[in-house]
């Protein structure tokens, strides 16, 4: 956190960057005022971009008051998401290529999906749905490899108005059986297994064993991507390839309300179990469309890549929204950025000729702690856009990924958004701001960022501040409920500081007016820019017959931004060795998933807590941190002495 202090270089876009860019810097303050003065006018104008089925003529209507939270956007008018990401493109665009699709190895061929074809493919995938019985409002769960299929399915729900859910297929069988059950799934997508740096995740038994806990009514259909070896349930299970290809490639997009749900995407929280984030139709997609061509500058004919997966926010407005909505050519990549070795990131970059290159900080810390020759080899001379997304970027990192990708003449747009917003809500854009290493700097347009006290609510005006960040009003792209659980949205987001949705982040407004990200000030933290609730890994690791208690914290990880560090007290007469350690870690994996693995287990035979029973995490935190020197006020400890037993025996973080 501390790495995002201010710095005082500036890096202003180049005259040609500026020059043909969508938005200058005066178009920027002109457009920004414009949203701010007159929200309905503009939004109005802005979802133009989006072909209607019927226009709409309400624009907007929020309400943020606790017990009635409510947003609305575009509320009486109708459209068809996968219409406006496919068909909508024949007529001009229908052999231009619309997914590049790089696979895990280098040796297997890519494809290129032309927007003709991804209609065939979408309509098809479309009437296999229906013809397994899933109609409009249904849920569909997408477990997948990061394979075209993943987008047929996305758009095949969307084209027949069925709300999809996509969980990232890292995730292990319980947590996907929860999501199956969490959203009342009728049917969950799969493969037979995902390839992912040279080794093949088996998907379809996992989906088997989460089926186990999941009502005999869940279908199961399974897309072929390696042809290995499935167990088959009859009546269950189906078989994707042999049903699509006797599938009609005809299916008429439905009709949906803009507010009909879109997507659900469970996301981690500060308590409890990950909640459905819910999407709409109609402000999602015209939010994705502006934020994919203004941030990025995307232009016809640029090649995009977004290395993030579909399972995550990044990979659905960033992968497939925004890019299809707006005619792009959008690349998916199945693999990992070091297989075969480090230097397969900048390989596709120069394969497929990519102009917007958009990533996560960890991948450019773990990149470039392996030497530049692996940048250097390959001609990343079509780059002209640097993104990155989901933590703060260190200042080191923004260096590296300015000179050794950029060659110094990429603008970076360090884009500050959530699963929450649907898109982004702060970057620099690439043709009207000087960057600054590290910072979010300006609110896109219709965004107004405050920065409040956080024990007073009070607003903090003015520049040179830090406080904690919300936003006053709404935008498209904001999450409309939790699913099933409306209570648990307005508590989370609209509860601690009224009239403002509340980020959960922390942030500064240097002396300039530029924003700068701090970090959560929630008990969420970020790992490898994957959100964890830290509530979730302690929940995990309780469950273990030989753990009595457990509490969980962040700590600074060079790689991963934070690493996750676990304090446990065992059951009376439990042994702490090694042995359980390991067994603890692999416990953790299984329970959640390989990103929920423990980095640390510090062996706590007791956790400070104040009289009334309350862990102090503030303390656990600054421990992990070795932070000794500011652990604050601890009178109000039941027991101060077990603190001095966790410093003297904390973690070496080596
Ligand atoms: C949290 C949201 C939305 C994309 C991926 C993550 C952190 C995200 C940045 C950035 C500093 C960032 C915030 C936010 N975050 N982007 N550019 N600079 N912090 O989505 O899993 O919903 O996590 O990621 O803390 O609240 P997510």
């Amino acid at each position: 956190m501390s790495d995002t202090a201010p710095s005082t270089k500036t890096y202003p876009p180049s005259p040609e960057m500026a020059a043909n860019a969508h938005v200058d810097a005066a178009a920027y303050e002109a457009m920004y005022e414009a949203s701010i003065a007159d929200p309905e006018s503009f939004w109005r104008k802005e979802a133009g971009r989006i072909d209607w089925m019927k226009p709409f003529t309400q624009v907007k209507d929020i309400n943020y008051a606790l017990g009635q939270v409510s947003i609305n956007w575009f509320a009486d008018g109708t459209l068809n998401v996968s219409e406006n990401c496919v068909d909508r493109h024949l007529a001009t665009r229908g052999d231009q290529t619309a997914i590049i699709w790089e696979p895990d190895s280098p040796d297997e061929d890519a494809l290129h999906i032309s927007y003709s074809d991804l209609h065939v493919a979408v309509s098809k995938m479309a009437n296999v749905l229906k013809d397994l019985g899933v109609g409009k409002g249904d849920r569909v769960i997408i477990y997948m490899p990061m394979i075209p299929e993943a987008a047929y399915a996305m758009l095949a729900c969307t084209r027949i108005g069925a709300i999809h859910s996509i969980v990232f297929a890292g995730f292990s069988p319980d947590a996907l059986a929860a999501r199956v059950n969490g959203c009342d799934a009728k049917l969950v997508i799969t493969a037979d297994q995902a390839p992912r740096g040279g080794k093949a995740t088996p998907l379809k038994s996992n989906a088997d064993q989460a089926l186990l806990h999941c009502s005999d009514k869940v279908k199961c259909l399974v897309v072929k991507r390696t042809g290995g070896q499935t167990t088959w349930i009859e009546g269950r299970d189906y078989d994707y390839n042999a049903l699509a290809a006797d599938a009609s490639a005809d299916c008429p997009p439905e009709e949906m309300n803009a507010e009909d749900p879109l997507f659900i995407l469970y996301t981690s929280g500060s308590t409890g179990q990950p909640k459905g984030v819910v999407h709409t139709t109609g402000g999602y997609i015209v939010y994705a469309a502006m934020t994919h061509q203004i941030t990025f500058d995307y232009h016809d004919g640029d090649i995009f890549w977004c290395t993030a997966d579909v399972g995550w926010v990044t990979g659905h407005s960033y992968i497939v929204y925004g890019p299809l909505a707006n005619g792009a050519t959008t690349l998916m990549f199945e693999g990992v950025p070091t297989y075969p070795d480090a230097s397969r990131f900048w390989q596709v970059c120069e394969k497929h000729k990519v102009n917007q290159f958009y990533t996560a900080p960890t991948a450019i810390r773990a990149l470039m702690g392996q030497g530049n020759e692996y940048v250097e080899t390959c001609d990343l001379s079509d780059l002209r856009i640097l993104g990155t997304v989901g933590e703060p970027i260190n200042p080191e990192a923004w260096n590296w990924y300015n000179q050794v990708v950029g060659k110094g003449r990429c603008p970076i747009v360090d884009t500050w958004w959530q699963t929450e917003t649907g898109g982004h809500l702060m970057t620099p854009l690439p043709g009207a701001h000087a960057m600054k290493p590290g910072s979010a700097m300006k609110p896109f347009f219709g965004i107004r960022p405050v920065i409040l006290e956080p024990t007073t609510g009070e607003v903090v005006e003015g520049n040179d501040v830090e406080g904690v960040l919300c936003i006053a009003d709404s935008w498209p792209g904001q999450m409309r409920t939790v699913w099933g659980d409306h209570e648990r949205f307005e508590k989370t987001y609209f509860s601690d500081y009224k009239g403002y949705y509340f980020t959960g982040d922390g942030c500064k407004r240097d002396a300039d007016g530029d924003y700068w990200i701090t970090g959560r000030v929630d008990d969420v933290i970020n790992v490898s820019g994957h959100r964890m609730g830290t509530a979730e890994v302690e929940s995990a690791l309780v469950a273990h017959a030989r753990v009595a208690e457990a509490a969980v914290v962040g700590y600074p990880h060079d790689i991963k931004g934070q690493g996750i560090y676990c304090y446990v007290t065992l059951m009376s007469g439990e042994e702490p060795t090694e042995e359980l350690r390991k067994e603890l870690r692999n416990w953790v994996r299984t329970e959640i998933g390989p990103i929920a693995s423990p980095d640390l287990i510090q062996w706590a035979p007791g956790l400070p807590k104040t009289r009334s029973g309350k862990i102090m995490r503030r303390i656990l935190r600054k421990i992990a941190e070795d932070d000794f020197g500011a652990l604050g006020d601890t009178s109000t400890l039941a027991d101060p002495s077990v603190v001095e037993d966790l410093i003297e025996n904390r973690m070496n973080k080596g």
